[in-house]
This record gives structure tokens, sequence and C-alpha cells, in this order.
């Protein structure tokens, strides 16, 4: 039978508002990374996090890259990350000249267990990388008071899990330095796209002044230090802007496919997302673990990939890379070798039409009870 519908695993939400403000951004001729939507595209997701400073960059790795040396993180630092997350959190690091040493993470939240991460410490770490992993919030206050006690930075990587809340605190607003990214996948998106946030006036003026080629902001043409571009466009600020005017309505949506899933899953031997009344999980893309193992979910994967509905498994965990295989791990970290073989993300956005999720619940219902 050939598929009658494909969904992809994930898909852009661009409405009217969007169209408006990129021919908008074009007509006042600011197309390059100065204009009125990077201010206002700055200043109100500073806002929404209650912070001093909000950069747009060039992408979620940048973001990463921009924070670890606004902490001055370089040569010879070790920051801790977990092995489970998107390569990007450990490449990063590397970037910096600096080592990631990797953490396992719990079984319930999916997310660096606080333990190990104290075990990790050495007299060289420097850091701390939090990932809130497939929209989940971390423990953030158990990981500041740590980072607080050890004097290291806490950076938190919030790609998979903006708006999220864990305990009353919204993702974002706990470490020195959270980054996101903005790319076509995400929640919010410009297409390439990404931010950091801080409340250090220090750290927010070296990310600055790095996020663009590290030019004297009091001398024109003079650089000082090597820097960086960067820099976001006006033009995809001014899709950005029009994503934040919209964010209720695309979370509201977002959140209702993952309440039809639960439904769909419901009474079947599947792992959900922990749920408890402290946490609001950021609506990414729906993950779930197949608990029977691997093979079952690749024929999962199969009976839906023929009914052209795209998913993903979960990532590879770092540590197995080629690049990292010799870097120190805390231990041989089973929980995140055992997500990355249970776990898949199914489609998720909010400019799926009610026929297409109708379609999409249907045949997740068939692929998981026949
Ligand atoms: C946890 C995490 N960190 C960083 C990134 C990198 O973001 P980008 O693809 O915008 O560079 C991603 C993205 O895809 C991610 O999932």
């Amino acid at each position: 039978m050939t598929a009658t519908m494909t969904i992809p695993v994930s898909q852009p939400d661009i409405s009217e508002l969007e169209r408006k403000n990129v021919q908008s951004a074009m007509d006042s001729t600011w197309i390059s990374s100065s204009g009125s939507f990077v201010n206002s595209f700055e200043h109100r997701f500073a806002d929404l996090h209650g912070t001093l400073s909000c950069l747009s960059v060039s992408n979620g790795t940048a973001a990463l890259h921009l924070a670890l040396l606004g902490c001055e993180i370089g040569p010879g630092d070790e920051v801790i990350v977990p092995s489970l997350t998107y390569v990007a959190t450990a490449n990063a690091v590397k970037y910096c000249g600096a080592e990631p040493v990797f953490v396992d993470v719990n079984q319930e939240d999916w997310n660096m267990n606080c333990e190990q991460v104290k075990d990790a410490i050495s007299n060289r770490t420097k850091a701390i990388i939090v990932v809130h992993l497939y929209g989940m919030p971390a423990e953030m206050s158990r990981l500041r008071t740590i980072a607080d006690q050890y004097g290291i930075f806490l950076i938190e990587d919030v790609a998979e899990a903006p708006f999220a809340t864990r305990d009353g605190t919204m993702t974002g607003t706990v470490g020195d330095v959270s980054t996101f990214s903005f790319f076509g996948n995400k929640v919010i998106t410009c297409g390439e796209g990404g931010a950091v946030v801080t409340n250090d006036p220090e750290i927010a003026a070296r990310m600055k002044l790095l996020r663009s080629q590290g030019m004297d902001p009091n001398q024109r043409y003079f650089f000082p230090v090597i820097g960086y571009n960067y820099r976001l466009t006006n033009v995809a600020c001014a899709i950005l802007d029009a994503q934040l005017d919209r964010l209720e309505e695309m979370l509201n949506r977002r959140q209702r496919l993952f309440s039809r899933y639960e439904q769909a899953l419901s009474g079947l031997d599947v792992g959900l997302q922990m749920s408890n009344k402290n946490i609001t999980v950021c609506p990414w893309l729906f993950p779930l673990l197949i608990t029977q193992g691997e093979n079952t979910r690749s024929s999962i994967i199969k009976k839906l990939r023929e009914q052209g509905i795209d998913t993903r498994p979960f990532f590879y965990p770092i540590h197995r890379l080629p690049m990292y295989t010799a870097a120190r791990t805390c231990g041989s970290l089973p929980i995140t070798n055992q997500l990355a073989n249970w776990g898949m993300n199914l489609p998720t956005s909010s400019a799926f039409t009610d026929s297409e999720t109708d379609y999409l619940i249907a045949q997740v219902e068939r692929a998981f009870r026949q």
C-alpha cells in the first residue's frame, strides 16, 4: 500500500505575519545584521527570560561557542556535559580547545545526573553544560548549588526546551549563560539562528565583542582580539519577531498534539517522558522509549516510514563517536546507552493541518498496536 500523505518529523510554522515582517525588513533595505527587528527580537527575548542581555546569533552551535568563550573557557579546561545530546554541545567545548567530560543521564527525566556531575568535577573543571533534553527541564536548583559550591560556570543549552518550567522556574533563567537554537525543526525558528542570554555584564560584553569579529566598540576597525562573524540578520529576526507574537498559539497546538499522542499510546508498553505537576515540558518532538529494544524500534520506524511518516531515533551517545572515544567519562554511562537504543521522536509541528494530524495519529496507533 502506498502512503496517502507525507509527514516530516518537523515542519516550520510560517504564517502571513512572518511574511509581512520579512517584506517590511526587505522594504527597509536593512537586510544585514542591524535593524529594527534585531533590536526588537533581542529586547523581547531578554524580557521573556528576565535577563540583562540577549544577543541573536547565527545558530545554536555558535551560541554555545560564544557562551563558553564568554566564560573564558580555553585550552586545559574541562567542561562537564551529558553524552546523550546533540553533538554540537560537545563540539563547542572542543572549539575552545577545552575537553568535554561525559556524564550519564537519569532514568527518570533523561537529563544529566547531578551525582555524576559532582563525581566528574576535577581541579580543571571550569563549567557544566546542562542540556534540557527533548523538551524536559533539568533539575536546575541542584545544578546551580553544585556550580556555586565548586565556583564553576553553569551554561544551559536550551535548544530543545525553550519556555519549559520545573518547580516554577523557566529554562534559560538559571545558568550564567543560556543558549538557544532557532533551526528549522525548533519550536520557534527562522531557518538558521540562535541566541545567548545572560545577566552577567562582563560575559555579555565579551560575547558581544566576539560575535562581531572582535571589533573594539569604541574604535571602529580596531580589532584587539580574534573574533567571529556570528551575527544574525534583520530578515531572520523579522521571522523570529513574528514567531514570538504567535508563541502561545504555536505552543498550544503542539501541546494538543502531545495529548493526542499520549491518548493514542495509552495502555501500551512504551516509556513516556516523566510527568508531574511541577513540570511543564516544551512540546518539541514527541519522545518515547520502545522498551522491547532496538529491533522493535526499527520495525516501528519502518512501518511508519512506509506510511510516509518520518521519525527520528534518539541521539547516538557522543562518548561513542570516533572523535570522543578517548574522552574522560564518568563510568560506562549505561542509562545513556540504553535510552539511545530505545528512544525515538514522533513528528511534531504546530503547522500540521487537522487532516494531517488525524492521519498521523491513526498511523501511529496502527504501527504500535499491530
Ligand atoms: C541540544 C542542542 N544543542 C545545540 C544544537 C545546535 O543548534 P544549531 O543546529 O542551531 O546549531 C541543537 C540542535 O539542533 C541541539 O539540539
